[in-house]
C-alpha cells in the first residue's frame, strides 16, 4: 500500500472514531450496587433502565450510554472512578451518589472538569454548595423533617426525643426538626445519634425509652429502617406509649411490607411514596414491577428517573451540545411532571424544589403503604432559603 493511502486510511480511522465519540453523549452512573446501601443502587439502576426503555437512548442526535459502576459507597472509591469515568471514557456527566460523603468526595472533579453531577439520592443540604456544577434531583432531608415538626406540634405532640444515623443528612434530619419544633412550642428532650455503618439501635433505644417522650423523630437512611424496627419492636417501644414519627426514608417503599403490621399507624414526611394518587405514578409503579420481577419502586427510584428526566431534556435544550456549563443553564429552572407529582430545579440553588407529603403507614388491598393525606406543596430546602 501507498504511504499516503496508509496515512489516509488512520486519518480516517481517526475522524470516524471522534465522530463516533461526538455522538455519543455518555453518562457515568455511580452507585453503591453491593454493601449496606445496594438498595439505592438496585433501585436507582432499575429506574435508570426503565426510563431509558421508555424514551429510547437517542436524544438530539445524541446516543445516551449509561456506563455503571459500583462503588460499594465507599467515597475514596466514587472519587477514583469519577476521576477514571471523567478522563479515561469522556463522560458528559456523572451521576448517582447513594450516600453524601460520596456526592461530595465528587464535587472537586465536577468542579475541575465543568462536569455536571447529577445527585439522584444523597439529601445533606449542602450538597449543592460544593461545586457549582452539582444538581439535586432526590430531596433533602430538611425537606421532610420541618413538614414532621410542624404536624407533631399541630397533633398534641409536646416531648420529643429525636434519634438519627450520625452523618450529613441525619445531622440536617435531627437540627431542622428540632429548631422547627422548638420555635413552634415544643421540647426536645434529647437528641441520639447512632452510627451509620453497621447500626446497633439498641443502646439508643434503651435512651429513648428511659426519656418517656410523647414521640420519638428517627432518620436512619433507605436500607436501615427494618433493622430499625425489628430493634423498635424487640425492646417493646412499639407498646410504650410513645409514638414513632420518621422522615419517609425510614418506612422506605424498598422494605415496607415486610417490617409488618407493627408499622401501621406509623405518621411519616417524605417526596413520593409508591401510592401516590397520579395517573402518571399508577403506570410507573406499574411499569417499573413488570421490568423488575415485582419490585416497588421506592423514593430513591424516582431520584434515578428523574435524574434521566433532567439529562434528556437538558440534552434537547442544548440541542445535543455536552458542554457542562450550557448543561447546567438548561437545567436551571426546568419542571415537569414527575411519578412524585410536580417539581422543579430552583434555578438560584441547582436544589430540588416538591410537594412534601405527610403519610400514614396503613394497608391497601393487603400491602402496607404510606397512604399520603396532607401536601405542603412546592417545598425549597429550608436550610438554604433560611440563608437567605
Ligand atoms: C442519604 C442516604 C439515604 O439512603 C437516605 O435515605 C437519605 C440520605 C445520604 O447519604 O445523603
Amino acid at each position: 500500500m501507498l504511504r499516503r493511502e496508509i496515512a489516509a486510511i488512520a486519518a480516517l480511522a481517526l475522524f470516524s472514531s471522534a465522530a463516533a465519540a461526538q455522538d455519543t453523549a455518555k453518562i457515568g452512573l455511580i452507585l453503591p450496587m453491593t454493601g449496606q446501601q445496594a438498595s439505592t443502587g438496585k433501585q436507582i439502576d432499575a429506574a435508570v433502565k426503565l426510563y431509558q426503555a421508555q424514551h429510547g437512548s437517542t436524544v438530539a442526535g445524541k446516543k445516551v450510554e449509561v456506563i455503571l459502576k459500583d462503588d460499594t459507597s465507599v467515597p475514596d472509591v466514587t472519587k477514583r472512578l469519577a476521576q477514571e469515568l471523567v478522563v479515561n471514557d469522556k463522560v458528559a456527566i456523572l451521576a448517582g451518589f447513594g450516600i453524601t460523603p460520596s456526592a461530595m468526595a465528587t464535587a472537586p472533579i465536577a468542579t475541575q472538569a465543568k462536569v455536571p453531577e447529577v445527585v439522584m439520592a444523597a439529601g445533606t443540604s449542602s450538597i449543592t454548595e460544593a461545586s457549582p456544577f452539582i444538581v439535586r434531583t432526590s430531596f433533602t432531608l430538611a425537606q421532610s423533617s420541618v413538614p414532621m415538626a410542624e404536624w407533631a406540634i399541630k397533633n398534641g405532640i409536646k416531648k420529643v426525643v429525636t434519634m438519627v444515623s450520625d452523618y450529613g443528612p441525619g445531622i440536617d434530619a435531627e437540627k431542622s426538626f428540632s429548631d422547627k419544633f422548638k420555635a413552634d412550642g415544643g421540647t426536645i428532650v434529647e437528641n441520639l445519634r447512632v452510627p451509620l455503618r453497621s447500626p446497633d439501635f439498641a443502646p439508643v433505644l434503651q435512651k429513648a425509652a428511659d426519656a418517656k417522650a410523647d414521640a420519638l423523630f428517627v432518620f436512619v437512611p433507605s436500607g436501615a429502617g427494618a433493622q430499625f424496627v425489628k430493634q423498635f419492636v424487640e425492646r417493646g417501644l412499639d407498646k410504650s406509649g410513645m409514638k414513632l414519627i420518621a422522615t419517609g426514608d425510614v418506612t422506605d417503599d424498598d422494605q415496607l411490607n415486610g417490617m409488618g403490621d407493627v408499622v401501621m399507624g406509623v405518621i411519616n414526611a417524605h417526596n413520593y411514596s409508591a401510592s401516590h394518587d397520579s395517573a402518571l405514578n399508577k403506570a410507573y409503579v406499574e411499569a417499573f414491577k413488570k421490568a423488575n420481577g415485582g419490585l416497588r419502586p421506592n423514593f430513591m427510584s424516582v431520584g434515578g428517573y428523574d435524574g434521566m428526566h433532567l439529562i434528556y431534556e437538558a440534552l434537547k435544550k442544548t440541542n445535543g451540545s455536552t458542554d457542562g456549563e450550557k448543561l447546567i443553564a438548561a437545567m436551571k429552572g426546568m419542571a415537569w411532571e414527575s411519578p412524585r407529582g410536580p417539581i422543579s430545579i430552583d434555578p438560584d440553588t441547582r436544589d430540588i424544589i416538591q410537594n412534601i407529603y405527610i403519610r400514614k403507614v396503613d394497608k391497601v388491598n393487603g400491602e402496607l403503604y404510606n397512604v399520603e393525606f396532607a401536601t405542603i406543596p412546592n417545598v425549597k430546602d429550608p436550610v438554604k432559603a433560611a440563608k437567605k
